[in-house]
């Protein structure tokens, strides 16, 4: 069957998957396909499992929206990406304009973690425990969290994690770290820096939000560099953008650009899997980011499919 995780599987990997967002599973065509295993075994929540969400105010925990996913996920076996722990975006105000000195926010970071993990224990197999740490030239983002504890909250942060789940595999997530360059040198660096120090880390994911023509040509190199430090890789945000219109030629290179990264990770053993980042056009975060730009999905706004799902075909295949 030419499915998309079908052929993921028969190709070694995990899973193929989608990210989704609570107010889409109300419409029952979209949640028809977004459980068709035999295209998407995975699932990610966009937005329900980030901190706002999770802990609007300090101490007070919400999970009503992740628990929505999780078990939207569980009616068709699905495995879940937990996302995420701690990012300095999507934050409460509490958090962001606290001024907590380093152990206070270190102890914020922990409980966050740890109660979110817990909470979701044996239901997860992954967590992008951190989000976006570095900036695009490979320093350090001058987070609320870095500016305080340095990267400590880092280790804290996985460390957190893993004593409240085992089995859990604890990722570092970022975009632009997809070439080789700075960026990726940077998270390279951090990884051995972890690793040095005890620190636990099972994978890097690769967030993959690329503009059509413009897929990087070292991706397959970049996974490989992270994967010969032990790790497994995962292409965790996977959409393609242009500039709209949408025209022939355009979706042509879009479905070979498709192509293109998931050959990548074919050719990776330890690359697990690949997740897009909501699979329809109709819920893409593209056009409210960018403006004029957009197309990103393989299937349309009004859930057909497009050349890309051809090309995600073909990558799987050949
Ligand atoms: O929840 C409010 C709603 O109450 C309000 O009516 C509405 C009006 O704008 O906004 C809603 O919040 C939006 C939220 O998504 C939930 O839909 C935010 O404005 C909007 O900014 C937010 O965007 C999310 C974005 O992260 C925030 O940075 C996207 O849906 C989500 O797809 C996107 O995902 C990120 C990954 O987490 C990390 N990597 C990049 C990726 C794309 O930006």
């Amino acid at each position: 069957l030419a499915q998309l995780n079908v052929l993921a599987q028969s190709a070694g990997k995990l899973y193929f998957g989608t990210a989704t967002d609570n107010p889409e599973l109300t419409n029952t065509t979209y949640v028809a396909q977004l459980s068709n295993t035999l295209d998407f075994h995975q699932l990610t929540a966009a937005n329900s499992m980030k901190w706002d969400a999770t802990e609007p105010s300090r101490g007070t925990f919400t999970f009503s929206g992740g628990d929505a996913i999780v078990a939207q996920a569980q009616k068709n076996n699905q495995l879940i990406r937990g996302h995420n722990c701690v990012w300095h975006n999507q934050l409460p105000s509490w958090v962001t304009s606290g001024n907590f000195n380093n152990a206070t926010l270190l102890s914020i970071v922990e409980t966050h973690c740890s109660t979110l993990v817990s909470h979701y224990k044996g239901k997860i197999r992954d967590w992008d425990v951190i989000n976006e740490p570095f900036n695009d030239d490979g320093t350090f983002r001058q987070s609320v969290f870095f500016t305080t504890t340095g990267t400590s909250y880092i280790s804290t942060a996985l460390r957190a994690a893993r004593a409240a789940d085992p089995q859990a595999k604890l990722y570092i997530n970022d975009f632009n770290i997809e070439a080789t360059g700075a960026k990726a040198t940077a998270m390279v660096n951090l990884v051995k820096q972890l690793q040095a120090e005890g620190v636990p880390i099972d994978g890097i994911g690769l967030q993959s939000h690329f503009i059509v023509g413009e897929v990087p040509t070292t991706l397959q190199q970049s996974m490989q560099n992270f994967v010969n430090l032990g790790l497994e890789v995962a292409i965790t945000e996977l959409d393609i953008r242009m500039t709209l219109p949408e025209t022939p030629a355009l979706l042509a290179q879009q479905a070979k650009d498709y192509t293109t990264v998931i050959q990548a990770c074919k050719n990776v053993q330890r690359c697990v899997g690949v997740t897009l980042w909501d699979w329809t056009d109709k819920f893409s975060w593209v056009p409210g980011t960018f403006a004029g730009q957009g197309g990103a999905c393989p299937w349309d706004e009004n859930f057909a499919k497009k050349p890309a799902y051809n090309g995600i075909v073909a990558g799987w295949s050949q």
